[in-house]
């Protein structure tokens, strides 16, 4: 069983995007900036976004994080992103969620500028990713594809069954590992809540990509013999022996699955760190298609 060290390769990706940075300031040109905004003060919330600036500092993007009171109207968040729309010297921005209920998060969404989408959410962008177009992919499904590249393991005519269908990782990783090419050229299986006896199908697939957000969902007699598992699952557990009140667990009995499979990513090291390194990517690919257009 191999480990999928998340947390080495996310460290690889920054200090290749760190390279590309150091060029671009020995040639005095301006470095990539990301935004974020942020609507109250949840702590999963505020610690992701703190950790998508830090990534920042350390690649050496410039990045400003706009922070809005909980109580925030549509329009006040609508104006804010128009603001970051307009604004010449930002690449891509983030609106990280979720959004207070007052709030309509599609509507949130599509006002982004696509060019400067780099979570990949806008229609325009999540459309041209099904069409096979060169598009911002969203950072979490961009991190698991790119783990799988860096430790080769093989996609093509494989059974990748997907659970969860949410819009941030189920559904679109459910298309990009059937798209063409690698990683890829899967045969897909989305699952989900209504799904019935889902042991069934997990037991026949050769890749798991599990993110439901229900600790230890999945067990060692639901997957077959060296198996594939990618975990996406971050929940926090309330753990009084923990310094910070609670653990964080996975989606995948990690124990036990582990034994039984080829290559499992951990909770925490696996996803979550290359969902940071992926979004200062995706802001390096919108930095050079706004310089590209400004024909510099
Ligand atoms: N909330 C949970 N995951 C994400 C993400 O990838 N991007 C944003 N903007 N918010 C999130």
């Amino acid at each position: 069983m191999t480990i999928l060290d998340g947390k080495k390769i996310s460290n690889d990706i920054k200090n290749e995007i760190k390279a590309d940075v150091d060029k671009m300031k020995a040639k005095g040109e301006k470095v990539p900036h990301l935004a974020a905004i942020i609507v109250g003060k949840d702590g999963a919330s505020l610690t992701y976004v703190n950790s998508k600036v830090k990534a920042c500092e350390r690649v050496g993007f410039e990045s400003s994080l706009h922070k809005l009171p909980n109580t925030v109207s549509e329009l006040e968040l609508l104006a804010k992103i128009e603001e970051l729309n307009q604004n010449d010297d930002i690449d891509g921005f983030i609106v990280q969620l979720p959004l207070p209920p007052q709030i309509d998060t599609q509507r949130v969404l599509n006002a982004v500028d696509p060019d400067k989408d780099v979570d990949g959410f806008h229609p325009t962008n999540f459309g041209k990713m099904a069409l096979d177009m060169t598009s911002f992919i969203p950072a979490t499904p961009f991190g698991i594809l790119e783990l799988l590249e860096r430790y080769d393991i093989p996609t093509k005519g494989k059974h990748t069954v997907v659970i969860g269908r949410s819009y941030i990782v189920g559904r679109p990783m459910s298309i990009l590992m059937g798209r063409s090419g690698f990683p890829g050229n899967s045969t897909v299986t989305l699952t989900h809540e209504f799904t019935k006896n889902i042991t069934q199908i997990t037991s026949q697939a050769d890749i798991i990509i599990i993110a439901v957000g229900i600790p230890d969902f999945l067990k060692t007699e639901m997957i077959k013999d060296d198996a594939v598992i990618i975990d996406v699952g971050i929940t926090r557990v309330p753990d009084e022996n923990a310094e910070k009140g609670y653990v964080i667990k996975g989606d995948v009995d990690f124990d036990q699955v582990s034994k039984r499979a080829s290559y499992i990513t951990p909770v925490p090291g696996g996803v979550g760190p290359m969902t940071v390194s992926m979004l200062l990517k995706n802001t390096l690919l919108a930095r050079e298609m706004h310089r590209r257009k400004a024909n510099l």
